[in-house]
């Protein structure tokens, strides 16, 4: 028996009965692809609050637990016991490779690291102080112009060969980024070296000497991608999946999910989390620095902290504060001022009202930036780094999107709220 609500219209004096979908796991949905229709009504949610926007089986968050799943596993277990090459295939196919798999997989993505070399061209038209971000969305569009034998979106075959490249290109992209904004020539990706150590190579190695990855740091690298890998129907998914949703390609849909990523108040604010620490400065700015997050005429926001889900602490911040203990005694500078900063704002937020009442709590982004600032990275590449680690979530959710029977092309509607029908006025008798 289908459970239901019913919706009372007092402008009607009418009931309407409306059925009431429950998943595997989390709050239940009301169905109401039949209200317009039977009501005339629409409903309104600006920023999707409270909305479903699509069934999906990838990853499930419950904000109130502050847990964390992907295909059921929790992020907690994926970053202590996976890796990002495990938890790729986790994402794409449902399941955990066995070891035949897992090697098929990650021979697929190493033989797919390399770019077109009209490609590298691409980077030449850039000033050098372009963001990486603005590199990244025009090369990775671009990747649409050199794939035309992987764009039949309805081909599964064409839709695994595309979400193989973008995974295994974007590292080397990014990377390039990197190394055309300080000047240094661009290094090819090696076919021996994990995908973290590629990464971390192609970004801090020069031609003129040997490379060594730091076994710590790369195992850092690897966790810092698995906690960035999905996060369910974010700002930037939800625009992977509505341009996917007209058809256009995935290449084109990931560019759009990271323009989307860049703003701060999404992956943007791995980078402004430093940038307001380095404003903060000393622990004697911390309360000034509360004060104006709290002050609703100062659009200034506590970066790193709330979330629109997670009214709890976002499980993945916890496992990158520890990491973040990890690289910094690794690397000597345990007693990094940014860090002890960060610990004393967090300490100081976690213990106001302000704060304690809208369960605003250190997300993703707040560790995260200290990390890779202590790895070498400028604040530049933060938002780049969560895009290539985001990429996979944004492809398997695009597969899913393109293989659910009852997608369609998102089109929300409105409530209008502008002029009503009025004649045309001649120039010459406007006031
Ligand atoms: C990511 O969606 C995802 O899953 C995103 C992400 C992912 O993996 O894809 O998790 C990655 O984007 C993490 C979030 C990174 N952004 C930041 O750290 C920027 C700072 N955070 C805020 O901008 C904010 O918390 C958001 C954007 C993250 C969430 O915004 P919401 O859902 O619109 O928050 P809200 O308006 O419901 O907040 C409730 C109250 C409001 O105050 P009142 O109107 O109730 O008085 O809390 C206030 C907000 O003004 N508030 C903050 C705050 N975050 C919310 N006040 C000060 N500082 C903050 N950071």
């Amino acid at each position: 028996m289908t459970e239901k609500v019913t919706l009372n219209d007092a402008t009607t004096n009418s009931g309407y009965d409306l059925p009431l979908m429950s998943g595997s796991m989390g709050p239940k949905v009301i169905d109401i692809r039949r209200l317009y229709a039977e009501t005339g009504h629409f409903t309104y949610d600006p920023g999707f609050v409270a909305t479903a926007s699509c069934e999906s089986k990838i990853t499930y968050i419950d904000g109130d637990e502050g847990v964390l799943l992907h295909r059921g596993y929790s992020i907690d277990e994926l970053a202590e016991h996976s890796d990002f090459m495990e938890v790729c295939y986790l994402l794409l196919h449902g399941e955990l490779p066995n070891r035949d798999e897992k090697d098929t997989f990650v021979s697929n993505i190493t033989n797919h690291t390399m770019i077109h070399e009209q490609l590298v061209q691409f980077f030449r038209g850039f000033r050098r102080d372009a963001h990486p971000m603005a590199i990244m969305v025009g090369v990775v569009g671009a990747l649409s112009a050199f794939y035309h034998d992987s764009l039949d979106i309805d081909d599964p075959h064409h839709r695994m060969i595309a979400s193989h490249r973008l995974i295994a290109k974007m590292p080397t992209i990014a990377a390039m980024a990197y190394k055309y904004s300080v000047g240094q020539p661009f290094l090819t990706p090696r076919n021996d070296q994990s995908y973290a150590e590629n990464f971390l190579r192609m970004t801090f190695g020069v031609p003129a000497e040997d490379w060594k990855p730091n076994p710590v740091l790369t195992k850092a690298m690897d966790r810092i991608f698995i906690l960035h890998a999905d996060h369910e129907q974010n700002a930037s998914t939800s625009t992977v999946r509505l341009a996917g949703s007209s058809g256009a390609n995935p290449f084109a849909c990931i560019a759009a999910g990271i323009a989307c990523l860049w703003g701060p108040s999404h992956g943007g604010a791995n980078e402004a989390v430093l940038n307001m620490l380095d404003e903060i400065g000393s622990v004697d700015n911390v309360a000034e620095m509360l004060n104006r997050a709290k002050d609703k005429d100062d659009p200034f926001r506590l970066m790193g902290f709330g979330h629109r889900v997670y009214k709890n602490y976002d499980p993945r911040a916890k496992v990158m504060q520890q990491t973040c203990h990890e690289v910094l005694d690794e690397l000597g500078v345990k007693n990094e001022p940014m860090l002890k900063l960060a610990m004393e704002l967090e300490k100081i937020a976690l213990e106001d009202s302000y704060f304690v009442e809208r369960q605003l709590y250190p997300n993703v982004d707040f560790y995260s930036g200290i990390i890779l600032k202590a790895m070498g990275f400028p604040t530049s590449m933060f938002t780049s780094i969560f895009a290539l680690a985001r990429t996979v979530g944004w492809i398997a959710q695009w597969n899913e999107m393109v293989e659910d029977p009852v997608q369609k092309i998102g089109r929300p509607r409105q409530i209008y709220t502008g002029e009503g029908p009025r004649k045309y006025v001649p120039l010459h008798q406007r006031g």
